[in-house]
């Protein structure tokens, strides 16, 4: 097989294609909550929600954000800190923020209507090519293709493109195959069963392809190249260390809000920051004193690790004896009754889960 193959497949092809995909969807499509709808919004909401989160994560969260803001208007009228707390333990908050700003200018600038027009969608804050193909192809029938990593795969697998799709010149073929192949007619089940059979056939890895509704059209399969296509990305985590303080006055523990222009932006936390020195102990009282605190570290109450945009992190929790107010912004005392309600990002739910009394 040759990976100089035009670009743009030939029209027979694509339309026996889609013909095959869209029956296949047609037949055995996941009953998913957004798809019995057809309303823009949700359909937004649901392309946003599923970016880097699985199908079976997004749903229950789908349907509380609903319940709590069933339209563009509810949403536009929420605060940061109401959408936040919706979105606490889904991830890549920025999201949710851009969401927020989103419905504002939909409100303001479109009479409350998610933009059929893709230049107007894609100006919208996190609304790029993939959120708009996909949003206007599904709602308002317009042909875009919706190129998410899952379709990227059965791209180029279905076409035997072999480089690696981060690269420009493959990204630029698979994009032109996937602008050659969405049809006119229904773009956005064709669309979308592109994405399922990503997701639940033509996984990476170990695709089934004895399953496949499409083997008989496929190039990597063809030439056995299947797990090999497309190229496996080596990862590319760095592992740190941090430390976090849980320091209590009484009822209260001390919490800092998450700087806007950082991961979990708006996000509350316990006291932490990366440290590499021998000692967590001084790392926790030198940011504390940076606050304006008074602290001594005392025993460390709970070792966590977890995953975060491309770091491995191994967190170190000490309990901390604290004196004196904070003066850095954004740092406050809290209620423990009270934390229930803020934004949190689940690794520090689970340390505020794990405080005697909360
Ligand atoms: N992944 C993201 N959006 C999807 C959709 N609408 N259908 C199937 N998989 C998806």
């Amino acid at each position: 097989m040759r990976d100089d193959v035009p670009a743009s497949p030939a029209p027979e092809r694509c339309r026996r294609l889609q013909a095959l995909l869209v029956d296949w969807f047609d037949a055995g499509q996941r009953g998913l909550p957004w798809r019995r709808t057809s309303d823009p919004y949700r359909i937004w909401l649901s392309e946003v929600m599923l970016q880097q989160t699985q199908v079976e994560r997004v749903i229950d969260y789908y349907e509380r954000f609903l319940l709590q803001f069933p339209t563009i208007e509810a949403l536009a009228a929420a605060s940061l800190d109401d959408v936040l707390k919706l979105w606490e333990g889904l991830g890549y908050y920025s999201r949710a923020r851009n969401l927020l700003a989103a419905a504002r200018i939909i409100c303001e600038r479109h009479g409350g209507r998610f933009p059929s027009d893709s230049e107007a969608a894609r100006a919208l804050p996190g609304v790029g090519e993939y959120t708009s193909g996909a949003v206007l192809s599904i709602a308002y029938g317009v042909p875009l293709p919706a190129l998410d990593a899952n379709a990227v795969r059965v791209f180029a697998r279905l076409f035997g493109v072999k480089g690696d799709p981060a690269r420009g010149e493959t990204r630029r073929r698979l994009r032109e195959i996937a602008r050659a192949t969405v049809p006119d007619d229904r773009p956005g089940d064709f669309n979308q069963a592109v994405m399922e059979l990503g997701a639940t056939v033509c996984i990476a890895g170990r695709p089934d392809c004895l399953v496949c509704p499409v083997v008989e059209t496929c190039a990597a399969r063809a030439a056995g190249l299947e797990t090999e296509i497309p190229p496996r990305r080596r990862s590319s985590t760095s592992a740190v260390t941090e430390v976090a303080a849980v320091a209590r006055d009484g009822d209260c523990v001390l919490l800092m809000q998450r700087p806007h222009d950082s991961y979990w932006p708006g996000l509350w936390v316990f006291p932490s920051a990366d440290f590499d020195g021998p000692n967590p102990g001084e790392a926790v009282e030198a940011l504390l004193h940076q606050a304006g605190l008074e602290a001594e570290a005392g025993h460390t109450l709970l070792e966590l690790s977890y995953g975060i945009m491309d770091r491995r992190v191994e967190l170190t929790v000490l309990c901390t004896e604290v004196g004196g107010e904070p003066t850095a912004e954004r740092w406050r005392w809290v209620a423990l009754a009270e934390i229930e309600d803020l934004a949190m990002p689940s690794p520090h739910r689970t340390i505020a889960q794990a405080l005697p009394g909360g």
